[in-house]
Parts: C-alpha cells; sequence; structure tokens
C-alpha cells in the first residue's frame, strides 16, 4: 500500500486529480476506462479539479463508464441529499464531454433492490472491472456504505447504517440522525477490492483514527478499509491533519518514499 502525505487539503485534491486524470489519459485499450467513484465531503477538491481540466480541454470523459459506490435506499434522484443528486451537482454536470449513458449509479427507489444489486454487478462485469476505483472513508472506517465487520469480500448490496454513521450524516438532513435512511444500497468490498487500482482519500483530523487503523492495524472487517492492505495497486491520498495518530515512524516512511510526489 502507498501513503502519499500532501502538506493541506487542497494538496491532497490537485495531487489525486492528476493521477486519475494521467490514469484516463494513459488508457490506450480500445474499450471505456471505467472509473469507482465516491460522494462525501472529501472528493468534491478533486471533482472540482476534474471539472477544471475537462473544461480547460485538458481532459476528456467521452471514454470514460462511472460507477458510483453507493445510494440510500428510499431517496429518488431529485431529492438533494441523494447520492445521484449530489454527483449530478458536484460533478457530472460540471463536464463538457460525459455521455449521461456511462453513468451509473444504483437506484435508491428500485423495486426489487437485490435485483438492482446483482445488476450492478453484472454491469461492472461486462466493463471488464474497474480500474480504478476512488473512494473516501467514513469516521468509523466505513467504505462506502460498509459499516464495521462486513465481510471483505462482500458484493454489491442492502446494507442497514449504523446509528453513528446516521449522526454524522444528519448534517445533511436538518442535523435529524432520523431524517437520514437507515438503509442503502451499497458496493460491497469485495466489489471495490477488485478493481485494478483503489485510490482513498483521507484528510482531516477526525479521519486520523480510521488512517491509523487502515494503514497500521492488522487487516480487520472492524477497519473494512484495511482490506486493501491485501490489493497489489493501492494508494491513500491524505493530508497532514489525517496524520494525527500514525506513529512517528510510519509517518516519516511515508514522507521519505513518496517525496517525489510532495507538491
Ligand atoms: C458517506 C459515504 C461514504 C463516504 C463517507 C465520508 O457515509 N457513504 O462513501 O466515504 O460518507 O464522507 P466525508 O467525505 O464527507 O467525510
Amino acid at each position: 500500500m502507498r501513503v502519499v502525505i500532501q502538506e493541506n487539503y487542497s494538496k491532497m485534491c490537485r495531487w489525486a486529480a492528476n493521477y486519475i486524470a494521467n490514469k484516463i489519459r494513459d488508457h490506450k485499450e480500445d474499450r471505456p476506462f471505467v472509473l469507482g467513484l465516491p460522494t462525501g465531503s472529501s472528493p468534491i477538491g478533486v471533482y472540482k479539479e476534474l471539472a477544471r481540466m475537462n473544461q480547460a480541454g485538458e481532459l476528456s470523459f467521452a471514454n470514460v463508464v462511472t460507477f458510483n459506490m453507493d445510494e440510500y435506499l428510499g431517496l429518488p434522484h431529485e431529492h438533494d441529499q441523494s447520492y445521484w443528486y449530489f454527483m449530478h451537482d458536484n460533478f457530472f454536470d460540471h463536464l463538457v464531454d460525459m455521455k449521461p449513458e456511462n453513468i451509473n449509479i444504483l437506484n435508491g427507489m428500485a423495486e426489487d433492490p437485490e435485483k438492482e444489486c446483482e445488476e450492478y454487478e453484472k454491469k461492472i462485469a461486462s466493463y471488464g472491472g474497474i480500474d480504478l476505483f476512488m473512494g473516501g472513508i467514513g469516521v468509523d472506517g466505513h467504505l462506502a456504505f460498509n459499516e464495521p465487520y462486513t465481510s471483505l469480500t462482500s458484493r454489491t448490496g442492502l446494507r442497514n447504517l449504523t446509528t453513528d454513521t446516521r449522526i454524522v450524516n444528519s448534517r445533511f438532513f436538518g442535523n435529524d440522525p432520523e431524517a437520514v435512511p437507515a438503509q442503502a444500497l451499497s458496493v460491497g468490498i469485495g466489489t471495490v477490492t477488485d478493481s485494478k487500482e483503489v485510490l482513498v482519500l483521507i484528510n482531516g483530523h477526525n479521519k486520523a483514527r480510521a488512517l491509523a487503523a487502515t494503514v497500521e492495524g492488522g487487516v480487520s472487517q472492524k477497519w473494512t478499509w484495511s482490506a486493501l492492505q491485501l490489493h497489489n495497486c493501492a494508494i491513500i491520498a491524505c493530508d497532514e491533519e489525517a496524520c494525527g495518530e500514525l506513529t512517528v515512524d510510519t509517518y516519516k516512511y511515508f514522507l521519505d518514499i513518496e517525496k517525489a510526489e510532495r507538491l
């Protein structure tokens, strides 16, 4: 696992956007580049930078297919807290050549959510899998909506949200945890680790415990992103604030070995 530490959030986002842009540009195969995407506040700076590059003619999304990580159960597209709405508002609506038919987001209003999830897995497979999955992390370490103790080999399916996650996400629902949907559709941990590459954004003091557990703890279902320790091509991009719980030794090691990446 690589850990690329940047001085602050904006540099972390710039570095991650450049990394993704280069992967898309270098993709020469005769099939689309398949990109997995998260919601949350962490990726917003990355989306802004990718959209800027796209509008400036520096990066095309014409040959990119996207798959989002998750969606709340029971929220229609037009709900301003649905992840469909978030993705269009923060990213897709700002791209000049993204094809709407290449955008895949789990449907939180599906009549048969389990079938919706099975079809999602099949669709990912039909493209030959995901080339690069970008992710964020919950304060409890959750990956998409895979809460602690979800199987590290889980596939896309229906998930129950913990009270902790509903409290954290209630900031978007008038600070009322009860207003946060209790269930969501989510890719599995196995769905993400099957991707050729995984890039996780971890920023801010409130993610320090999760970062340390993911990098320094053992592989454990308690900290779901720790599954990345078994992945051959995984990168964590983080800011200094998130490094507060790393041992000095780990922190210095990654600063040293990744010094060429420091912006
Ligand atoms: C939600 C999403 C996760 C995301 C997490 C962190 O729970 N389902 O995929 O990683 O929020 O969000 P933020 O980046 O706002 O801290």
